[in-house]
């Protein structure tokens, strides 16, 4: 079993304001009169009424369900995955952020891929632990993380976590599940893997049994700013076993999600058909948008994601591509990682699609 920080592992600390929906719970009945909690409760919100209306401004004025039973409870409906196995919290980031806080010490070693999504590195350099990073294995029409290396070195650093984004960003690959498991067993047992499954929806095998099971050692994170077009909202979830997420409630921002949020991801998973329909169109977009570029002449990277990567021969032409396409006010994605400086990462929007749209890369590819 992967290691917690001494300071968890007692008692405490306790959250001192877990809030009225999970005391309603708790005592099995509604308290009707908000006499206590010093929210805005008489607030008229003339000015906010008129801008979004009342539906809306009937979720400002008071703190969130610390709990988010509405949403887990949907999200365990709909994927079978156990109730006291989900978490919700603001987003994948905020989930990575609270992953490291839950079992990275300070001076602690974390290992991930050099020039995966950076938030991670961020957030660990920001918790004081030692990010190690392990290079892409790169070949033709492969841009991987390279699970053994990252295993290897979870070994020779006795490194407290392992991240890895499956599928990944910005190579848009996908380990299968298979590799997964192995990759489990690699680690040593007290090293956490955090697998970040931002794009897990875009898989086209995201339905399975290995999609809804809860992996002892591991914190998989997925999100709905993604497939359910809600990043503004910042709402993601966990799944991990109830013990590892015990932990993390001990240490996470109660009211980081939302009354409204809570809200609207209800809605949006009370309509699962509207977000099926958004990763077809995406996922046929994506294939479009692979078949533009790999006319183009373009090396492009298989993808499971909402976007496809592009391999340029050099970074210096990526840069100046990435550069000569933002003067136009056209932002596509080049990572700022010196090992991925030849990389360039554009979402299957249809405005990417659009004739003309990316006149500059066409040409730099001629
Ligand atoms: C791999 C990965 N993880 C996490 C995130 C952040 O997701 P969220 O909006 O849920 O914080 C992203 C967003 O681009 C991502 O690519």
């Amino acid at each position: 079993m992967p290691r917690f920080p001494d300071h968890l592992t007692g008692d405490g600390p306790t959250n001192p304001f877990p809030g009225v929906r999970v005391l309603e719970r708790r005592l099995g009945r509604k308290i009707p009169h908000q006499l206590g909690s010093n929210e805005g409760l008489d607030m008229p919100h003339r000015a906010l009424r008129e801008h979004f209306g009342d539906a809306m401004v009937q979720h400002a004025y008071s703190y969130g369900d610390a709990e988010a039973l509405g949403v887990r409870q949907r999200l365990s409906d709909q994927q079978g995955i156990p109730l006291d196995a989900l978490l919700v919290d603001a987003g994948a980031d905020s989930l990575i952020a609270l992953a490291l806080r839950t079992v990275a010490e300070p001076g602690c070693a974390v290992v991930g891929t050099a020039g995966t999504y950076p938030t991670f590195g961020y957030f660990a350099r920001g918790q004081g632990c030692r990010l190690v990073e392990i290079a892409y294995n790169e070949a033709p029409g492969r841009l991987a993380p390279d699970l053994d290396a990252l295993a290897r070195s979870a070994h020779d650093e006795n490194a407290r976590l392992v991240y890895l984004a499956n599928p990944d960003n910005p190579s848009g690959h996908l380990h299968d599940d298979d590799a997964i498991r192995r990759l489990r067993a690699a680690l040593p047992e007290d090293c956490w893997l955090l697998l970040d499954e931002a794009y897990h929806d875009f898989r086209e095998d995201a339905d399975t049994p290995f999609a809804r099971e809860v992996l002892p050692g591991v914190i998989r994170l997925r999100t709905l700013s993604k497939a359910h077009g809600m990043a503004g909202l910042r709402i993601g979830y966990t799944i991990a076993e109830p013990e590892t997420l015990a932990m993390m409630m001990k240490v996470r921002i109660h009211y980081a999600v939302s009354t409204l949020t809570q809200a609207a991801a209800e809605v949006v998973l009370d309509h699962p058909e509207e977000t099926r329909e958004h990763i077809a169109a995406v996922l046929e977009r994506r294939k479009r948008l692979a078949e533009y570029l790999r006319g183009l002449g373009a090396e492009v990277l298989p993808s499971d994601t909402n976007f496809v990567g592009i391999r340029l021969p050099s970074a210096d032409l990526a840069g100046r591509v990435h550069k000569a396409l933002l003067d136009e006010g056209k932002l596509i994605a080049r990572p700022a990682h010196p090992d991925l400086g030849h990389v360039l990462r554009i979402t299957a929007v249809e405005d990417a699609l659009v004739p003309g749209r990316l006149k500059i890369l066409e040409e730099a590819l001629r």
